[in-house]
């Protein structure tokens, strides 16, 4: 992974580039990028994570603050138990693999997602991650994982809801910023930017609140495919976007 010159280096080099706060990606197409190719759907994931890695690595060098990769669905529960169960081992080896690597870069890591149907080992290892890069402040990593946007949203409107039973908030007090703070994404940046690989255009459930004004990129590439070159093609698409916001064009303002 670069240090900071290269960062600067980069961003001198394309000083015409917009770099978002937060981006999303909704790492799709492992499946079909192993079908191609004639292999098990599980050596689509293992690449899947070869280019997890990279995207990591693109955002570190261009100085992007958020990146929330979607990892496994609260809807991929439906995929037959050994898929599962190579995804949950794939996550594993990942932190013990990349732990290091990313507590050195300065990354700070978060798990989003249901922590209910995770083993007990499996929550330990998240709490562990967790821990150990709090104090980094670089790159702000979030893997959903076991996450529905769904799934998200009634959870935060469970704990609004017995905050008014208590006594303890008002109904007519509850706002966007309330429930942006009930969120697993709360304190942070909305999406400026969501990427889907493998040619779907469709949320899948993937940050459902937080979207509202993200810009949408969808690649045709699966999500193994997809590399430091694609990322850059992704940002000029994005810095050409005019973000109006429901008001008008930029020049007009
Ligand atoms: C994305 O790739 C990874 C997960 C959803 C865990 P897929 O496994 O969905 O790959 P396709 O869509 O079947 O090709
Ligand atoms: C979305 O991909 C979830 C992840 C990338 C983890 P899916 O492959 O599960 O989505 P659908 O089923 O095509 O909508
Ligand atoms: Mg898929």
């Amino acid at each position: 992974m670069s240090s900071e010159p290269a960062t600067q280096q980069r961003a001198a080099l394309r000083p015409d580039l917009r770099i978002p706060a937060h981006i999303g990606v909704i790492m799709d197409g492992n499946g079909r990028w192993a079908k191609a190719r004639g292999k098990p759907r599980t050596e689509g994931h293992v690449a899947g994570v070869r280019a997890l890695r990279g995207i990591v690595e693109s955002c570190i060098n261009y100085g992007v603050g958020y990146l929330t990769v979607f990892s496994f669905s609260s809807e991929n529960w439906t995929r037959p138990k050994d898929e599962i169960s190579f995804i949950f081992q794939l996550l594993r080896r990942f932190v013990a693999s990349d732990l290091e690597k990313l507590h050195r870069n300065n990354v700070r890591v978060k798990i989003i997602g249901s922590r209910d149907g995770l083993e007990d080992s499996l929550r330990r290892l998240i709490a562990e991650v967790e821990a150990t890069t709090a104090v980094n402040t670089g790159l702000k990593l979030q893997v959903a994982f076991n996450y529905g946007g769904k799934a998200e949203i009634a959870e935060a409107v469970r704990r609004i809801a017995s905050q008014v039973a208590a006594g303890r908030l008002k109904p007519e007090d509850i706002t966007e910023e309330t429930i942006g703070r009930a969120l697993s994404t709360a304190g942070m940046p909305d999406p400026d930017l969501i990427i889907r690989t493998s040619g779907e255009q469709r949320f899948s459930n993937f940050l459902l609140w937080q979207s509202a004004y993200a810009e949408l990129v969808f690649v045709e590439e699966n999500w193994p495919d997809f590399d430091a070159a694609s990322f850059l093609r992704v940002l000029e698409d994005y810095s050409s976007r005019d973000r109006r916001y429901g008001g008008v064009e930029a020049q007009q303002r």
